[in-house]
């Protein structure tokens, strides 16, 4: 088989995780027999500040020419952040109607969670995302502007059908699990309209699963849980903005937000679906070649196993485990290894399985 990968290596550390990325793919597809034709897309801030966008009016066309798009990270601090990311990588989200965006949380083998005593079957979840509604949305304004009247408004948009379908993914995610169980993410004390609708839909839906066990928390207690009683959590779903910050809070525990891996999902294959690590540019380490690529790794996983090339998925998760159970890490994790040598250490275990 060959696959048409869209490359976006985009800002930041983006561009020093992707390209090792893609040493890995290489490995894999020599030893699991399949192609990839990689399209490379400079689109990025360095892109907008000598356009003036951050991609081309047809650039949302030209990707959907792929069987997936493989991201870095996008951000840059000559851009501000709304311009950027409401520039590409939201656009995309929406455009492709990539509605679930999946992003599994694990305690690898080696690696020390921050929080005491835990061990790697206390951290095993996966949170399921609502990714094209909710909180993210462009409708609102600005009026009175640098006035004493000055007021602003953002509104939040949740529909039966976004609201539905991203509950049905998670609830059939959760029959796929052993645990067999999912917790919704609300807000329905004080968020008095789409909250409580939330909640009532989360209710309907799960009418039609009576086999998967459901909880259901106020986000404000459910980070705190994520803290304090990881081990209670197999699937969760939130909203937009929920399963935003329990998407970094998840890989925090876990040991570093350098780890945590995203797919972007059209379920429906009508559009490509993205890839991505979880993180940003993070301008504070970038051009310092240190960046932890494990989330970059993990989502050439996420996307080999959506391609259909399940043997080479395996095969790439276990060199990861096999590396870190080694204790190879980079800074993040406590370690000293850049960034090529994390890669070097991946692709040597890749050597060893078959
Ligand atoms: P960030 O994820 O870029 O960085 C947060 C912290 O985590 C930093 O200290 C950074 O060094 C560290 N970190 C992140 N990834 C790491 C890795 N792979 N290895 C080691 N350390 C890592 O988040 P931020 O600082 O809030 O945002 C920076 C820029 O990235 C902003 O412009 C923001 O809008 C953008 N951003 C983009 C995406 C995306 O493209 N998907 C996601 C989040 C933030
Ligand atoms: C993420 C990021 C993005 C989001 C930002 C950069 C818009 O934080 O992918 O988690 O909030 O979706
Ligand atoms: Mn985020």
């Amino acid at each position: 088989m060959t696959y048409n990968i869209a490359l976006i290596p985009g800002d930041g550390i983006g561009k020093e995780v992707v390209p090792e990325a893609v040493k890995i793919i290489a490995a894999l597809s020599d030893r699991y027999d399949f192609d990839i034709n990689y399209t490379d897309f400079p689109y990025s801030c360095e892109y907008y500040l000598k356009t003036g966008h951050m991609m081309p009016a047809d650039g949302i066309e030209k990707l959907c020419a792929s069987d997936a798009i493989f991201l870095g990270a996008v951000g840059d601090f000559q851009v501000p952040d709304h311009v950027s990311l409401w520039g590409l990588l939201i656009p995309i989200r929406r455009q492709m109607q990539q509605y679930v965006n999946l992003r599994p949380v694990r305690l690898l083998p080696g690696i020390r969670s921050p929080l005491a005593d835990r061990k790697s079957e206390d951290i095993d979840f996966v949170v399921v995302r609502e990714n094209n509604e909710g909180e993210y949305s462009q409708i609102g304004g600005r009026v009175y502007e640098g006035t004493d009247l000055e007021m602003v408004v953002q509104e939040t948009v949740f529909t039966r059908m976004g609201v539905d379908r991203i509950m049905r993914y998670a609830f059939e995610l959760a029959q796929k699990r052993s645990r067999k169980h999912l917790t919704s993410a609300t807000k329905s004390n004080g968020i008095i309209h789409t909250m409580p609708f939330w909640d009532e839909r989360f209710k309907a839906v799960s009418q039609h699963y009576p086999d998967v066990k459901t909880a259901q928390f106020h986000i404000d207690i459910l980070t705190a849980h994520f803290v304090q009683h990881p081990d209670w959590f197999d699937v969760v779903v939130g909203s937009n903005l929920f399963g935003d910050i329990l998407s970094d809070l998840g890989p925090a525990i876990a040991g570093s937000i350098g780890i945590a891996a995203s797919a972007n999902i059209n379920p429906e294959k009508e559009f490509p679906s993205m890839f991505e690590p979880v993180h940003g540019s993070a301008p504070d380490i970038a051009g310092k070649g240190i960046a932890n690529p494990i989330g970059t790794f993990w989502s050439a996983q996420m996307m080999l196993e959506f391609l259909g090339e399940i043997k080479a998925a395996e095969a790439l998760m276990r060199a990861i485990e096999a590396v870190t159970a080694e204790h190879i890490f980079t800074p993040d994790l406590g370690g000293n290894a850049t960034t090529e040598e994390f890669t070097e250490a991946v692709l040597s275990k890749l050597k060893g399985i078959r």
